[in-house]
């Protein structure tokens, strides 16, 4: 079930904040970041598995889709992580399409390189390494918590999108119940790493979820993504919700 909203009238800045216990300030929190997925590669895939119940690839692949993606289209998938987002991608583009991978972190750009033959870069969001105008669509899956600025993040999407061209962001959002919110924080911090560390003796699974909670918890507001992105010259965007917290941010390059 999808509920949609439209851009609000937010015009201020709503940076993400710096994690205490984590990171104090950027540079802390590269440094966290790029070493938390580093450690954590060989185990994501497996780990996002037990998180989506399994559904994870067709929720990716259908949001792609409700966002517009469409065969023949160029594709740059940023925060591609090990692929889960870019795989679906070059499902949907087919042979007369193709996507780009770009990630920060080594570890998980090498899990990406045993199951997906496309081109990978090396990078962040906020400073594409990328010519502009040169793609249909670019897509982030789960890792706008990890921006502190999303005007510069979506101020380098619109640049290396052609006029016309489509952005999508997955996010989970921290759910508006609090019981709801209550049972979500202990399935990811406690159920998920538990049945991790079942299948796997050495996983790392139980500081990834704790990190994954506190960002979803710290990130910023649906409405401060809306503004951020109608700020950076998108046209309408908007935000679908299913199950009341998986959010895509979806706008258009006039
Ligand atoms: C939770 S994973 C998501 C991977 C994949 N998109 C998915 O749907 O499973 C978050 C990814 O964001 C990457 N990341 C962190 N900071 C980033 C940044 N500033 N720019 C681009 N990617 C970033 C991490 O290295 C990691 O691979």
């Amino acid at each position: 079930m999808l509920d949609t909203d439209h851009v609000p009238r937010l015009s201020s800045r709503a940076p993400i904040k710096a994690l205490p216990g984590y990171y104090a300030d950027e540079r802390g929190r590269r440094h966290f970041v790029n070493d938390l997925f580093d450690g954590s590669a060989r185990d994501y895939d497996h780990i996002e598995r037990l998180l989506a119940l399994g559904s994870g690839s067709s929720y990716r692949r259908h949001a792609l889709r409700r966002a517009g993606l469409a065969p023949g289209m160029r594709v740059l998938d940023v925060a591609t992580g090990t692929g889960l987002v870019a795989r679906e991608a070059l499902a949907t583009v087919g042979s007369g399409g193709s996507v780009v991978g770009l990630d920060p972190s080594a570890g998980m750009l090498a899990e990406a390189h045993r199951g997906l033959s496309i081109t990978f870069v090396r990078g962040r969001g906020e400073k594409l390494p990328l010519s502009g105008a040169a793609f249909d669509f670019v897509s982030m899956g789960f890792a706008l918590r990890h921006v502190s600025d999303l005007d510069l993040l979506f101020g380098e999407f619109r640049r290396v999108l052609k006029p016309g061209g489509v952005v999508c962001v997955l996010e989970i959002s921290r759910p508006r119940l609090r019981t709801v919110a209550a049972l979500l924080r202990v399935f990811m911090t406690r159920a998920v790493p538990a049945m991790a560390r079942v299948a796997r003796r050495h996983s790392d699974a139980r500081r990834l979820m704790d990190f994954y909670w506190d960002t979803i918890d710290a990130c910023v507001p649906p409405e401060a993504v809306l503004a951020a992105l109608a700020r950076s010259g998108f046209d309408s965007p908007w935000r679908a919700v299913s199950l009341g917290m998986f959010s895509e941010y979806v706008a258009k390059k006039s």
